[in-house]
């Protein structure tokens, strides 16, 4: 107040002036360029990427790939083929699918364009049709490319479509064939089957024959044993990867090798139960390259080679849908281990379903937020592809920066049940219990949870059709588990104990 009266009028006005100027500085610094609009700022370990949203209000985006010219193409699972058109930037359909059998996972799925269009002017879908009211069929399908066009379908292969476990990926090896993975259709014994083209790698030539060096003849089996595999990556050696969803524990990243058996539904992940060992002793059984148990329900894989983002190179780009991230597992020299495995955008984005790494190292990824089994983190403009670009560190602020790497400390804020909960329970019945209207029933009010502990501990210890079995938690988590879905979703109930879990599973 002392130094307003020392100052005159026009005094006054000039510092206003000055101060107005200076807060107005600020607002721009921090508005330009990080907040510029739909577009975020993300530093990885020492790269900053800028990440883009390059399409919106999409129908579950299932795959992205490159086109020809590094165009960016991509498959909804609602039928259509499409590409983000390099001039105008907007979404052009090249492809709406008239017989598409869409319900849950089925749908369009994987789909590749073959690397030489110059000369094999070919793309490929996974696909489920709907064939009468009656018969559904899964398909992989060879289109030509004429100028936007998508012309004289060939079917490569038809299969049937069961009723879940849909997988589906396509991709063309560095030796020119096409290499499809196939989920077990949610039919078990399918996957161990080699009559059976469910739970398969399989191997064609690009005109649908079965190539003479397959490991049996005339059959188009590479590797079997999987589950509803949801990724399929080449490396730059020519090493085929793939990603698998387990069932309750032990979702997969595998290297595929000619012949192999991945294990389902004999083995879940590492042989490490006497039945899986009794089994792999008569069996040429592959391990996977890492297992997740809680499970993170992995889909689309990517290898990364580019040198423009130094902590990604020589890394699978894993995209998780459950686990609500992407995950960078860097493989060693040969490309043949994986030890370490970072997450990178954890709930940033929500669910990832496709990754694609464009040959100008630049990172593409697809939401899958409003797919069958949302789990709440549908924004108004999902479902997206989102662009991750490295970015000049000159070019921006540090401190505006997000972190984009997750760090896991291990202080861990939640509850031991809402832990195990969210690891286990949530994807189907929700973190709010109220379930998936018409497919998983809500455990708020429900009769079981609130009924006779035998029977409730019993459900949940041997499962019940889509339920999987949860024989395999320990007594001690399978209490906390079951007293926190009593208390949080029927709390007049009492506590289950250690002792409850017991006697039930020596009752069995
Ligand atoms: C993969 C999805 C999935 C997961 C994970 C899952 N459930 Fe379920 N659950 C189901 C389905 C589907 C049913 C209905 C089964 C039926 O009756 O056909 C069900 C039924 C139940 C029921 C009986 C409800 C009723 O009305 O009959 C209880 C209780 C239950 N689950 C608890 C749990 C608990 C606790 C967990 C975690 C340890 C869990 N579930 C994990 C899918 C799942």
């Amino acid at each position: 107040m002392k130094m307003m009266t020392c100052m005159n009028v026009k005094e006054y006005m000039i510092a206003w002036l000055f101060m107005i100027s200076i807060l107005s500085l600020f607002y721009t610094c921090k508005s330009d360029p990080v907040q510029q609009e739909n577009a975020s700022i993300y530093l990885l370990d020492s790269t900053y990427v800028r990440v883009t949203p390059m399409a919106s209000h999409l129908d579950v985006p299932w795959e992205i790939t490159g086109g020809p010219n590094d165009e960016i193409w991509f498959t909804e699972q609602a039928g259509k083929v499409n590409k983000i058109d390099a001039e105008s930037g907007h979404v052009k359909t090249l492809l709406t699918l008239p017989d598409l059998y869409r319900e849950r996972t089925s749908g369009l799925l994987g789909m590749v364009v073959h690397p030489n269009m110059s000369e094999t002017p070919y793309i490929f879908i996974a696909y489920s049709a709907r064939k009468s009211d009656h018969v559904h069929v899964s398909r992989v399908v060879r289109y030509t490319y004429k100028t936007d066009t998508l012309i004289n379908p060939l079917t490569i292969l038809e299969y049937p479509a069961w009723k879940g476990h849909f997988g589906a990926r396509v991709a063309i090896a560095p030796d020119g064939k096409l290499i499809v993975a196939t989920g077990d259709g949610a039919q078990d014994e399918n996957a161990q089957d080699i009559a059976s083209p469910n739970g398969k790698i399989l191997r064609f030539n690009v005109d649908g024959s079965i190539p003479s060096d397959n490991p049996f003849a005339n059959s188009a089996v590479w590797a079997w044993g999987l589950r509803n595999p949801q990724g399929l990556a080449f490396s730059s050696k020519g090493i085929l990867y793939n990603s698998d969803h387990g069932d309750a524990t032990d979702d997969e990243v595998n290297m595929i090798q000619k012949g192999g058996n991945y294990g389902w539904p004999k083995i879940a992940g590492y042989v490490d139960t006497p039945e899986e060992r009794l089994f792999a002793k008569d069996s040429i059984l592959v391990p996977p390259l890492q297992a997740w148990t809680p499970t993170i329900a992995p889909a689309g894989l990517v290898y990364y080679t580019s040198a423009e983002i130094p902590e990604w190179k020589n890394t699978l780009l894993l995209a998780i849908l459950k686990g609500n991230s992407l995950y960078a597992l860097p493989l060693n020299k040969e490309g043949t281990k994986t030890d370490t495995v970072y997450h990178f955008f954890e709930r940033a984005f929500g669910r990832i379903r496709a990754v694609y790494a464009s040959p100008d190292g630049a990172v593409y990824i697809a939401t899958s937020n409003r797919d069958w089994n949302p789990n709440g983190f549908a924004g108004d403009d999902d479902d997206r592809i989102l662009q991750i670009k490295k970015v000049d560190k000159k070019a921006i602020k540090e401190e505006v920066a997000l972190k984009a790497k997750a760090i896991h400390d291990g202080k861990e804020t939640r509850s031991e049940g809402e832990v195990l909960y969210t690891n286990y329970c949530a994807s189907c019945h929700k973190p709010n219990g109220r379930g998936l209207m018409g497919t998983y029933p809500a455990l708020v009010q429900n009769k079981v949870v609130e009924g006779e502990t035998t029977n409730f501990v019993n459900l949940v210890l041997n499962g019940k059709k889509e339920m999987p079995s949860f024989s395999f938690l320990s007594d001690h988590d399978m209490a906390i588990v079951l007293s926190y879905v009593r208390k949080k979703f029927a709390s007049k109930r009492g506590q289950i104990s250690q002792d409850d879990i017991k006697k039930n599973r020596a009752n069995q």
